[in-house]
């Protein structure tokens, strides 16, 4: 009731404005009393993967909470597990705006933030003051003026941080929004950055006397043979899961809307089927050997199933999650 007045209210603004908004509501009211506005209680599905106790299969995605101020929130909302960032070594402001569009009819969103974040060590600062125990999953990027040839540097630097704070840590290489980051995905790049990673995973492991699963989160628009290229290099790198995917590129299903030449990444309803084959093709292709985190135009427990029967153990939440809020993860749970 509350979430569906103040979102009406929201989406009479500007989508960064709101957005800014939403993240300093949830951010000063988590663990008061007003947190009853959105908090729910939902029924204990538990999944136990990669080491982790997850109490249901249902996360947020990367890039709401890009500095990790709410954790809290969300866990009260009932995520299953939260992702914060992506951060950067350094802060940065992101593109230009606007650089957030709202594609309502198509249940959509096309975003080109840039990763505007506050940077690594302010990000830590938050999820070090959470309250909530909950999987706590950090994602990590380059800075834009980071070439992409010294890309590895900036992953290795944020994983050095946030290896203690993390339950997990997400290497996002998919995010058209930085130029040539995509270009991490393909062939030697990919075995290198992968290499590198799990070589530091394993020191990081012997300091801390705990080792953190390293997650890879990849694009829809790649092909089959791609996807499958991905695949050998993860599962011969031994990374812990693969998350599929991030934003599109493509503007298949808004051709006609009024934002859909907009620059960016296309998330939301018209991802979804797109994801959902990336799942299948990597499902195939993994066959078991490690867990498939399903994320793209999830906006039903149907949705959520398609992701499921594809060949993922977990799914995640953006867009979906703009449009109906808190609603949206307990009529997921409790129907799966
Ligand atoms: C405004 C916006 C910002 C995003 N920022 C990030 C980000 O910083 N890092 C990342 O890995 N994914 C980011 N994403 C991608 C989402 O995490 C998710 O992979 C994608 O939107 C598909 O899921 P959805 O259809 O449920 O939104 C962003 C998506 C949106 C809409």
């Amino acid at each position: 009731m509350f979430f569906s007045l103040s979102q009406k209210l929201m989406f009479q603004l500007d989508p960064e404005r709101a957005h800014e908004m939403a993240i300093s509501m949830f951010k000063h009211t988590a663990n008061t009393p007003l947190q009853c506005a959105y908090a729910q209680q939902l029924a204990n599905k538990p999944v136990s993967l990669m080491g982790l106790e997850f109490k249901n299969p249902v996360g947020l995605a990367a890039g709401l909470d890009k500095n990790g101020e709410c954790v809290d929130a969300f866990d009260a909302m009932g995520f299953g597990f939260v992702e914060v960032g992506t951060v950067t070594p350094r802060p940065q402001p992101g593109n230009d705006k606007p650089r957030i569009f709202r594609l309502k009819e198509q249940q959509a969103i096309i975003n080109r933030m840039g990763f505007n974040n506050k940077g690594v060590d302010y990000l830590v600062e938050q999820v070090t003051k959470r309250q909530s125990r909950g999987i706590l999953g950090i994602n990590i990027g380059k800075n834009i003026d980071t070439s992409v040839e010294n890309g590895k540097d900036d992953y290795l630097l944020c994983m050095d941080k946030v290896y203690q704070h993390a339950s997990y840590i997400t290497v996002n290489i998919s995010s058209p929004n930085t130029p040539g980051l995509r270009s991490l995905q393909y062939g030697d790049a990919l075995d290198d950055l992968l290499g590198s990673l799990k070589d530091r995973q394993a020191q990081l492991a012997l300091q801390y006397g705990k080792t953190v699963p390293l997650l890879l989160k990849i694009a829809p628009d790649l092909d089959e043979q791609e996807v499958v290229q991905i695949s050998d290099s993860i599962v011969r790198h031994q990374l812990e899961g693969v998350i599929a995917t991030n934003t599109t590129l493509s503007r298949e299903g808004v051709e006609n809307s009024t934002y859909g030449s907009q620059a960016g990444g296309l998330s939301g309803r018209p991802v979804a089927q797109k994801s959902t084959t990336v799942v299948k093709i990597l499902a195939r292709e993994i066959n078991g050997r490690l867990p498939i985190i399903g994320v793209g135009g999830i906006d039903s427990a149907e949705q959520a199933q398609a992701k499921f029967s594809a060949g993922a153990s977990l799914i995640q939440v953006y867009t979906g999650f703009i449009y109906q809020g808190p609603k949206l993860i307990k009529d997921i749970v409790n129907n799966i």
